[in-house]
């Protein structure tokens, strides 16, 4: 019998031998996440322009525009998250749902948008975060008299390679979730029971109260790589905001050029304010605010601020995911 031979035999018994084939024994997937930049420029004549084409309700759910990279076959931002912008106009419901996906909402335009997780209401105003756990009833909606904006953050990438990928719209299942009439009954505090039986955690996190921190942190602490960084962290728990996703708010200060490092970790940049650039490995990303951008695993990258204001940096992080699976590494 020959290695042809001998290989066919193993394939009708539903085996394989990987070293029959020339590359190492676990073959890299054949594509990669890249480095790429959204420019709100860009982004917010089309946005404004989607409610010709779609509007929330059962069946599209949500008015989102997704960060499409290129290096991701599904087109998500990165391989691990998923990033989009969500556009209501005055007046405008998004409905009831819930999840397996973890999700973050950071508020970006307008005033008058709320979410409502598990029946509390939390008002949007421009940087608030508001997160909606795994399995928690979330909806949306615009008070207010102009449209609205932010930025959805999921890890919805990583929950589809699990092969769990779950979405329930309120009512599919009599048995359980709030209906809507419960949800608008609605609580007003920051916090929230999680999804499947979990303890009250923190879903509303203030942009005063992050930005006040982050101007204080800025007296006394700032990092070679980061500048002047925070994670926003659950008050009641001290653990990251998501199991998956961590948060961060970040400063590059006038004339601050950050040492370049490399990190396990992928991170989706959205610019603030101010103005800089991002070079990551051999490529350079000029942003402005309202950008976006992403910084693929393993890559040394540096930021650099331009112009006279700081530049406020706020981002999603897969590090949480990684550190629980003992995969975390900086440097090296
Ligand atoms: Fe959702
Ligand atoms: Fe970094």
């Amino acid at each position: 019998m020959d290695l042809d031979a001998y290989c066919t035999w193993l394939s009708e018994a539903g085996l394989d031998a990987p070293w029959s084939r020339p590359g190492p024994l676990i073959q890299a997937k054949s594509s990669r996440v890249e480095s790429c930049l959204w420019r709100w420029v860009e982004i917010e004549p089309r946005l404004r322009c989607s409610p010709q084409f779609v509007a929330p309700g059962r069946g599209a759910e949500r008015r989102i525009l997704r960060l499409a990279n290129p290096g991701v076959p599904e087109r998500t931002s990165a391989h691990t998250l998923s990033g989009a912008i969500q556009y209501l106009l005055p007046g405008e419901t998004a409905p009831a749902h819930r999840h397996t996906p973890n999700a973050l909402r950071f508020m970006l335009k307008g005033e008058g948008a709320y979410t409502i997780v598990e029946g509390a209401k939390c008002a949007m105003a421009p940087g608030d975060l508001v997160l909606t756990p795994s399995m928690t009833w979330h909806e949306h909606g615009n008070e207010g008299s102009e449209p609205v904006m932010w930025l959805d953050g999921l890890d919805s990438p990583v929950v589809r390679y699990l092969e769990i990928l779950k979405i329930e719209p309120v009512g599919a299942d009599p048995r359980v979730g709030p209906g809507p009439a419960h949800i608008a009954a609605g609580r007003t505090h920051g916090s929230a029971p999680t999804g499947v039986g979990g303890a009250p955690r923190t879903i509303h996190y203030k942009w005063d109260d992050a930005y006040g921190r982050l101007l204080r942190q800025a007296e006394s602490a700032a990092s070679p790589y980061d500048d002047v960084i925070l994670e926003y962290r659950d008050p009641l728990t001290g653990a990251s905001v998501l199991p998956t996703i961590g948060c961060y708010l970040q400063m590059i200060r006038p004339g601050v050029e950050t040492r370049a490092h490399r990190q396990t970790s992928t991170a989706v940049y959205h610019v603030v304010r101010g103005s800089g650039s991002t070079t990551i490995d051999e490529s350079h990303c000029d942003w402005d605010a309202g950008d976006f951008f992403v910084v693929p695993p393993n890559l040394p990258h540096s930021h650099r601020q331009v112009g006279a204001e700081p530049a406020i940096l706020f981002s999603m992080q897969d590090v949480p995911l990684l550190e629980a699976l003992g995969l975390y590494y900086e440097n090296w």
